[in-house]
């Protein structure tokens, strides 16, 4: 499958909403945590396959804001898998020339996890590969409020103007930042829906929902599959087709 790719028409930003651990483990006869440990090998294999073909943003929906209504027995394992996951991987993320990152309500996670996660994104922070961020506690229409309560405090402030207030502008106040908006969106667990992720990043994502896979069971093949996919899709972004397909540009 990777021979296929064409590299000069990568995704410049992946999103992975991980989906289906819960059931994967149901099917198994076992506690849902099961399903969240086996997840790891499907990340770490997510990553693998991204820095190989050299994707330079990676945005994995790790844990969302809806997700703290969850009983109290599997946030608390999702948690302590988080820890021990960032101790585990880091090390490779760093060696592999990652930068991490995170969005999201940081300061809600518990301390132990924050501290990992703030001593990994400094120890990464220079690296210029793939920028691979976890949405934790995330939630896009989250985002979008606070990037209007920056931004009505500047305008408030006398700091910025109203009529100053572009698009571009406004992506500058999300948590996503330099990051292009997202080109290929990949779904697992066989749902198709957003369930409150990026929601201003995936504006013209290609949506790519698979209906027979559990996120455990994802490896870098089902990756690959998903951008062969992705680059046989036409993008128009509005346009007609024959506008796209030209190579005579119209004036
Ligand atoms: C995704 O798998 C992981 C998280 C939301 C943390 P789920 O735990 O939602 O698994 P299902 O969808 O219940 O099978
Ligand atoms: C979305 O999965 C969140 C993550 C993958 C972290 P959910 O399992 O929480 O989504 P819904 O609630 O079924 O839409
Ligand atoms: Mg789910």
């Amino acid at each position: 499958m990777k021979e296929n790719i064409d590299l000069s028409n990568l995704p410049a930003h992946i999103a992975v909403i991980m989906d289906g651990n819960g059931r994967w483990a149901k099917k198994q006869g076992a506690l849902r945590i099961f399903g969240h440990h086996h997840g790891i090998k499907s990340v770490r294999d997510t990553v693998e396959g991204c820095v190989e073909l050299g994707i330079r943003y990676l945005t994995m929906y790790t844990f969302s804001t809806e997700n703290w209504n969850r009983p109290k027995l599997e946030v608390d394992g999702i948690m302590q898998l988080l820890v021990k996951t960032i101790g585990d991987e880091v090390p490779d993320l760093h060696k592999n020339n990652v930068r991490l990152k995170t969005i999201g309500n940081i300061e809600s996670l518990p301390k132990s996890a924050r501290k990992k996660l703030q001593d990994s994104i400094e120890l990464t922070k220079n690296n210029t590969g793939l920028t691979l961020t976890l949405a934790l506690s995330y939630s896009g229409k989250w985002e979008i409020v606070q990037a209007c309560q920056q931004i009505a405090q500047q305008v408030k402030s006398g700091s910025l103007a109203v009529e100053n207030i572009t698009e571009n502008l406004f992506s500058t106040f999300l948590a996503t930042q330099e990051a292009p908006d997202v080109d290929l969106m990949i779904r697992t667990g066989g749902d198709h829906r957003i369930s409150n992720y990026l929601l201003w990043q995936i504006a013209y994502a290609e949506l790519y929902f698979m209906d027979n896979l559990y996120w455990p069971e994802f490896r870098k093949e089902h990756l690959f599959g998903a951008i062969y996919e992705y680059q046989q899709r036409e993008r128009r972004f509005g346009k007609t087709s024959e506008q796209v397909t030209s190579v005579l540009k119209e004036v």
